[in-house]
């Protein structure tokens, strides 16, 4: 008998898990898997998203004009570069099939955002990663990893799970060295959470030629992850390309408006991103205090690295800190087994980590 086979690159992905939200028997749990904004969605997103309600009879606008429109007006950039996505994810999936196939490598760095790997299988192409220096992606490993067959580059800056990032010149340097028919993109997931002065989005790049391409994502700092929004901002060449290849009502009506509320909320955001700085260095250090090993970071998580001494391993703090209902994420998928990816919560939660990890330490954390 004969059954329908799907592409080999398919069926050799290892499927993504997202992060863990529910304990058994517990209602106090501390969720701090997915590095979701700590502080929900601005209220007037939320506003929006129940005032959509009422139309979800009727199709989305097809072209998120009035969105693109919103993140035009608040970035200062050209609506007619912008297209909107089911998330930062849809994108890259989207980049994947229309720049990549079969014969095709998909380059990134070693610790970079799973999806890269799993879009590209998805696509037909091979995944190919170049080796880290100290957890941060390295420019010339990048270069020496290009082969003939390269045709794009995912590199996020910041980087999920290290959050660690390369500076602006470091990003130019990689562009410029690069063979011109290779679309680098930059995924700026955690863009708005950076405040170094060294630092960029990658706006500048994009603008400098035709072969640079920034998403970014409405799913952390503006608090939506459970509506599914993403954003790209590209050369047209590229955001026709994006255009054709999309479904025509990729991003749902709610989403738009809730997106549009959301980016408009600047007092929100830049409340999310100043008490993300000062939560994460008082983690930081409280973390540092208690002898593990944690990278600094400019995102919104820290990745904390254990001992590989059963008793006080990174496996063994996980399960510890479930026990105390706090959910982590494990990032021994992304060849990390020795580390746990903590994400920023509130000052209470981080007390709460805090506490746990001190207790499982057996040392004071002041
Ligand atoms: C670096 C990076 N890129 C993209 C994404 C995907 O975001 P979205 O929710 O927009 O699909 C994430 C989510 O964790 C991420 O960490």
């Amino acid at each position: 008998m004969t059954r329908p086979i799907a592409k080999a690159g398919v069926m050799s992905i290892k499927p993504y898990v997202g992060g863990e939200s529910e304990l058994d028997g517990r209602d106090d749990i501390v969720k701090l898997s997915s590095n979701e904004g700590a502080f929900g969605p601005s209220p007037l997103a939320q506003d929006a998203y129940a005032k959509s309600a009422a139309e979800l009879h009727r199709y989305p606008d097809g072209g998120s004009t009035e969105l693109r429109r919103t993140i035009g007006e608040i970035h200062g950039l050209n609506p007619a570069q912008i297209v909107c996505g089911s998330g930062s994810d849809e994108l890259i999936s989207l980049l994947c099939g229309a720049y990549a196939g079969e014969g095709d490598e998909v380059l990134y760095s070693q610790f970079g955002f799973l999806m890269y790997a799993i879009s590209a299988k998805a696509a037909g192409a091979t995944p190919v990663w170049a080796t880290e220096t100290d957890l941060t992606a390295n420019v010339d490993a990048l270069l020496a990893a290009v082969t003939p067959r390269t045709r794009l580059l995912f590199l996020a800056n910041p980087n999920n799970p290290t959050g660690t990032y390369l500076p602006a010149n470091e990003v130019a340097r990689l562009r410029a060295n690069l063979r011109d028919d290779i679309l680098l993109v930059i995924d700026a997931a955690y863009a708005e959470y950076v405040v170094k002065g060294d630092y960029s989005p990658g706006i500048d790049l994009v603008d400098a030629g035709d072969n640079v391409i920034m998403t970014r994502t409405f799913s952390k700092i503006h608090g939506l992850g459970g509506i599914r929004l993403g954003w790209a901002y590209g050369p047209e060449t590229v955001i026709d390309v994006l255009n054709r290849a999309r479904g025509p009502f990729n991003v749902n009506a709610a989403a738009l408006s809730a997106g549009a509320a959301a980016i408009r909320d600047q007092p929100f955001t830049a409340h999310c991103r100043d008490e993300n700085l000062r939560v994460l260095a008082w983690t930081y250090q409280r973390l540092q205090n208690l002898g593990l090993n944690v990278t600094e970071s400019v995102g919104n998580f820290l990745l904390v690295c254990f001992d590989n001494d059963p008793d006080r391993s990174a496996a063994t703090a996980d399960s510890y800190l479930k026990e105390n209902g706090i959910i982590v994420r494990n990032v021994a998928s992304y060849g990390l087994p020795d580390c746990l990816r903590i994400t920023i919560g509130t000052d209470q939660e981080m007390h709460r980590v805090v506490d746990v990890l001190s207790r499982f330490m057996g040392k004071n954390s002041e």
